[in-house]
């Protein structure tokens, strides 16, 4: 065998050891980079859903099948214990008893588009409406791609604390700019 010949050889053997492995460390390095971006980049790294401690006990109880409509509106107590439930969960975000200092949306101004409509039986259609989105929203939370934007909050708040927290929110509702 020719010198040159087995130079070659070695050379061959050399760089097919260390081109896949080069290539999976690449891979690994940009796999590494993919997901240190996605952690700065997701506004919602730490965003677990804390549920509250509230005594719901003055409230009619209501049992596990959801109504499509809060029978809560307007009741003074539940606009207490809403009060106090979402101060201690969603206010991080969405601001101190609603006040829309927080980065997440004005919850005030969630059912503002019903209240403009006069006519009764609109208004009613409009609420009810908006009761389910409400609903979903707090249940389902806010995901999108993968990006937790507010976490679901199905299984750790009752009904009886999510229409607390929607009497409370609309009770707000005129302090909204
Ligand atoms: C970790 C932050 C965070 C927490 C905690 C949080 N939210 Fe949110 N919420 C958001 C963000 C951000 C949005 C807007 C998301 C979007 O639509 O992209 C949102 C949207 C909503 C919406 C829909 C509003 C609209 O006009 O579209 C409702 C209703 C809502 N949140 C209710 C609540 C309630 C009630 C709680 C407490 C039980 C809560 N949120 C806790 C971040 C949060």
């Amino acid at each position: 065998m020719s010198p040159t010949l087995n130079a070659r050889r070695t050379r061959a053997r050399a760089s097919a050891a260390t081109g896949p492995r080069r290539l999976l460390l690449h891979l690994a390095t940009l796999l590494l980079q993919i997901a240190l971006l996605a952690g700065f980049m997701s506004p919602a790294r730490a965003e677990v859903a804390i549920p509250p401690v509230v005594d719901i006990s003055p409230l009619p109880p209501l049992g596990e099948t959801w109504l499509a409509a809060n029978p809560y509106r307007g009741n003074p107590q539940a606009v207490e214990i809403g009060r106090s439930a979402y101060n201690q969960s969603c206010a991080r975000c969405h601001g101190v008893d609603a006040d829309h200092q927080g980065n997440a949306a004005d919850l005030r101004r969630v059912d503002a588009y019903c209240r403009r409509i006069a006519d009764t039986g609109l208004r009613a259609a409009c609420m009810l409406d908006n009761d389910a989105f409400f609903k979903e929203s707090v249940l389902h939370g806010k995901v999108r791609v993968g990006v937790v934007h507010m976490p679901p909050w199905e299984g750790l708040l009752s009904q009886e604390v999510v229409w607390a927290i929607q009497t409370f929110v609309e009770s707000r509702a005129g302090s909204a700019k």
